[in-house]
């Protein structure tokens, strides 16, 4: 009997939209697949380094996997976070999470916000839809542009960050954002173990506990770093 992974939403208007949106993510997967093999064997044959084609990923969904979204929504929860950051939103699976944080710890008239960033217009119109559909317009400001423009003043201290995005601009974004953010702020970053080269910048800089954190790879799919502000 396959296993049931608990879900800890219990939303069924944001379930739907997800599951539409994992539907899409399937379909597109046979592509990004082939894709990937096609590169693999070009590079066999020509002995060359490999290279992104940026062209081919631009309208992908490429979302954070479930599991790391729910650790991401409960991690939220703990932190009683309101003001929490995403660097890559693409169409909104893992922000609809993210919201859905916010939202819940909600308190008497405090309203709480997730700014994501998205710099494809056609995913931030996608991601803006997506998350209306899942009835959490109202926690959610994403902000179209490159990332290292629009996250430079968040509007106050964050909670959370979760760095979900292309590797090249990860220590940037750190660098941006890490002022920003409270004491006891936790960031994740997605697939630190699988990209060690790629991430360097971003682990010297948020494995130097001179940075003001303390962080531990958790080897799960790719491994996520986890980072906690302690000062
Ligand atoms: C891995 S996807 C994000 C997936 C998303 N978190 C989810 O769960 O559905 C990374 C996204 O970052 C966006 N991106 C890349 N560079 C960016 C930048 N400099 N500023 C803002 N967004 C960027 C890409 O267009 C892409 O949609």
């Amino acid at each position: 009997m396959p296993e049931v992974i608990p879900n800890p939403l219990h939303d069924g208007r944001a379930e739907a939209v997800l599951a539409k949106l994992q539907a899409q993510g399937d379909r597109e997967f046979k592509y990004l697949a082939a894709h990937g093999l096609a590169g693999m064997i070009r590079r066999w044959m020509t002995r060359r380094k490999p290279d992104i084609h940026w062209d081919f990923l631009r309208d992908k969904l490429i979302p954070l996997h479930p599991d790391k979204c729910r650790l991401a929504y409960v991690l939220c929860r703990s932190l009683n976070a309101q003001r929490v950051v995403e660097f890559g939103t693409s169409f909104g699976v893992s922000t609809i999470y993210l919201a859905a944080a916010v939202r819940d710890n909600a308190q008497s008239g405090r309203r709480g916000i997730v700014i994501g960033t998205e710099i494809e217009p056609t995913k931030v119109a996608a991601a803006r839809g997506n998350l209306a559909e899942a009835g959490l317009a109202d926690f959610v400001d994403i902000r179209e542009g490159d990332a290292l423009e629009t996250l430079k003043d968040i509007g106050g201290p964050g909670d959370f960050l979760l760095m979900d995005s292309w590797t090249r601009y990860a220590r940037g974004i750190i660098e941006i954002v890490a002022p920003q953010l409270r004491p006891g702020a936790i960031v994740m970053a997605d697939n630190v173990g699988q990209l060690p080269g790629a991430y360097r910048a971003y682990t010297d800089y948020i494995r130097n506990p001179s940075n003001g954190f303390r962080s531990m790879l958790w080897p799960y799919k790719g491994g996520v770093e986890l980072s906690v502000k302690v000062d």
